[in-house]
């Protein structure tokens, strides 16, 4: 068993998509445990995207992902659940997601691409230990 971190980012969020992103992760067979609507911070985001900080698409990102409430979500499910997530998902910018991919279906701009996952099963630890210190 693994579990993995998701965020239904603030786009998905204001566009009313939240029922419908749960509803794939959870149809593919995956265990919601965990799940809060949640209006992240700048620090927080820091830690979360600690990797991208130096990016120049940084400031932006945050800008974003702070501007609305975000639902935020942990999945069980067998082992590398992260990469079941990361499928369901699709690619990084949505206009170049396939069909039936969540940002291929919903998505047309870079940024604001509907969903996160982990990358990782070692992400996953981190980033459920930052957003759901309390979870067992
Ligand atoms: P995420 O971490 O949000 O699940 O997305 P990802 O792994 O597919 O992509 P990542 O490289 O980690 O980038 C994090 C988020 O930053 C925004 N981004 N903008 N304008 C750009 O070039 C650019 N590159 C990345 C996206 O919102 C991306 O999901
Ligand atoms: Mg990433």
């Amino acid at each position: 068993m693994s579990r993995t971190f998701i965020i239904c980012k603030p786009d998905a969020v204001e566009r009313g998509y939240v029922g419908q992103i749960l509803d794939r992760f959870e149809r593919k067979g995956l265990k919601l445990v965990a799940g809060e609507l949640r209006l992240l911070d700048a620090e927080t985001l820091a830690q979360h995207y600690a990797e991208h900080v130096e990016k120049p698409f940084y400031g932006d990102l945050v800008s974003f992902m702070s501007r609305s409430p975000a639902f935020i979500a942990v999945f069980e499910g067998p082992d590398d659940t992260f990469a079941i997530v990361r499928t369901l998902m699709g690619p990084t910018n949505p206009a170049e997601a396939p069909p039936g991919t969540i940002r291929g279906d919903y998505g047309t701009v870079m940024t604001e691409n509907l969903v996160h996952g982990s990358d990782s099963n070692e992400s996953a630890e981190r980033e459920i230990g930052i957003f759901f210190p309390g979870l067992g």
